[in-house]
């Protein structure tokens, strides 16, 4: 039985932010349990939902030297849908009103997080052979493993893997405090380990020394070796392009299944979708104030609404996009800049745009099981899950050819009558509205072509079965 530990900075359902911590809290479920002893570890967050709280119980406790401090570590468990949980407890670390927030205390926090994991793991009485970090939280952990880790006779042989989830976020602060923070020596702050652009670069720290780095999807793993999505790590992962694989997220199955799903008004599969989905739509237009109308176009949106998700275009052609008969309901938070603009859109187009600005999950199966599209322009996506969630909810995906959108998508062929969305390759607004008008001219004007692009989207397997595979072959040939 091989053991792998998942660090993690989030999980479902624990606490989320964003698509990392769909994949950390599902995956683990679907490693074939014959084989590995998959256990996760985490920081228990002040700000988790009680009844998450009460599930965990006490492990055990200790103190840690830290930044020159003595630190109190609580350690607690708990078995969730067959997987063993750890969660590492610090009220004046994780005591916030969110996960992340100011990143100089960001920073600090996850080292914490980092040492406190490691050093906690003989209490567990957990040795893993591999230790699975995820993005640039938990990027110390195969730095530490290499050095002051590595005396302990526990640590010895244990290796790390690192999955880059989203490279935009590395983790960086001027080294003396990083120094000082972490306790590391001198040795490990130059251009060819930690530092990076003159600060320290948590991120880097996991890609230098971590035996492996995988990212979420193939596109991807080729596209950060370049310039322009690098992010000012690409000579770096092209020096370790040997090392380096992209393997494909998936999504939960039995969470998101149109045909269980508790929060859909009508449940429905691939074989009734025409005549079931059709209801949701109706349900959703009412609860959004939006004209109850089969014909409209119904163009849904879940993110974050940051850059990264291509906002600027939409921003740009917003006003022309309502011209059309169409609606549009979004739901997501993050910068202000796009949260006002969908809310002055919504003010502006009262019976087409519906702008919700928070964060629900009951809401955002609603979209997935209700819209006629789902938009998703981004600058660059690792992944995307959103779009794997669309195209399960037979709500076809209109996408921007990059990343893992590029690798889940495939194009609508009116010839050839294949594919199962709509995509466009330039980062460009007016390439994004034709697109989307091309889609809604097939859903207006030849609905039979439309919902066998529905049937194809549905037959798509972006369950885990496969890449969980990847994983454990990866996992196999680190152990060799
Ligand atoms: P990212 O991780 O970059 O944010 P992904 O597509 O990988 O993008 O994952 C986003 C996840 O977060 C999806 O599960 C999506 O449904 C969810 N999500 C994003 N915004 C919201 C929101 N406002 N309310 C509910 N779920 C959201
Ligand atoms: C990141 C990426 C997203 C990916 C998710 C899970 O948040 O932005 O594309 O799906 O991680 O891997």
């Amino acid at each position: 039985m091989k053991k792998i530990l998942f660090i993690a900075s989030e999980c479902v359902p624990f606490i989320k932010t964003g698509g990392l911590a769909d994949v950390v809290g599902s995956l683990p479920k679907l490693i074939d349990k014959r084989y590995f002893d998959v256990r996760v570890i985490m920081p228990k967050y002040m700000c988790m939902r009680q009844e998450y709280k009460d599930m965990m119980e006490y492990v055990t406790h200790f103190y840690m030297d830290f930044n020159y401090q003595s630190r109190y570590v609580g350690v607690l468990q708990c078995v969730y849908q067959g997987v063993q949980f750890y969660f590492i407890d610090n009220e004046s670390y994780f005591g916030g009103g969110a996960p992340y927030g100011n990143i100089r205390e960001d920073i600090e926090k996850f080292i914490f997080f980092d040492k406190a994991a490691l050093s906690a793991l003989p209490l567990i009485g957990f040795k893993p052979d591999i230790i699975h970090c995820h993005d640039w939280q938990t990027g110390l952990v195969p730095v530490y493993l290499k050095d002051s880790f590595r005396a302990g006779e526990f640590y010895q042989g244990i290796k790390s893997v690192i999955t880059i989830h989203n490279l935009k976020f590395q983790g960086t602060w001027d080294v003396k405090t990083v120094q000082t923070i972490a306790g590391l020596p001198d040795y490990y702050f130059t251009p060819d380990k930690l530092e990076a652009y003159k600060d320290a670069n948590l991120l880097k720290g996991g890609i230098v020394f971590a035996d492996c780095i995988t990212t979420v999807s193939n596109t991807y793993a080729e596209e950060i070796k370049t310039g322009f999505y690098g992010e000012g790590l690409d000579g770096l992962l092209r020096a370790r392009s040997g090392d380096l694989r992209g393997i494909v997220n998936g999504i939960d199955y039995d969470e998101y299944d149109p045909a269980t799903d508790s929060f859909l008004v009508h449940k429905y599969n691939a074989k009734n979708f025409r005549k079931e989905k059709i209801k949701n739509k109706r349900a959703l237009q009412e609860e959004m104030g939006l004209d109850v109308d089969d014909s409209k176009f119904m163009i849904g949106i879940v993110s974050r609404l940051t850059d990264q998700k291509g906002f600027d275009l939409i921003a740009y052609i917003m006003d022309e996009l309502c011209q059309d008969d169409v609606q549009i309901v979004v739901l997501g938070t993050g910068e202000e800049r796009y949260e006002n603009m969908f809310r002055h859109f919504d003010w502006k187009y009262n019976n087409k745009v519906a702008a919700n600005i928070y964060y629900s999950e009951a809401l955002s199966h609603k979209i997935y099981g209700s819209c006629d599209a789902f938009l998703m322009p981004s600058l660059f996506e690792p992944c995307g899950l959103s779009q794997l969630m669309s195209l399960r909810y037979g709500t076809v995906p209109i996408v921007r050819e990059t990343g893992g959108l590029k690798d889940t998508v495939f194009p609508y062929n009116e010839f050839e009558g294949t594919g199962t969305g709509f995509s466009f390759m330039n980062y460009n607004a007016h390439e994004m509205l034709a697109t989307i008008r091309y889609a809604k001219r097939i859903f207006t004007e030849r609905k039979r072509e439309w919902n066998k692009i529905i049937d194809r989207a549905m037959a798509m397997d972006f369950s885990w079965k496969a890449s969980a595979g990847k994983y454990t072959e990866m996992y196999d040939w680190m152990l060799e």
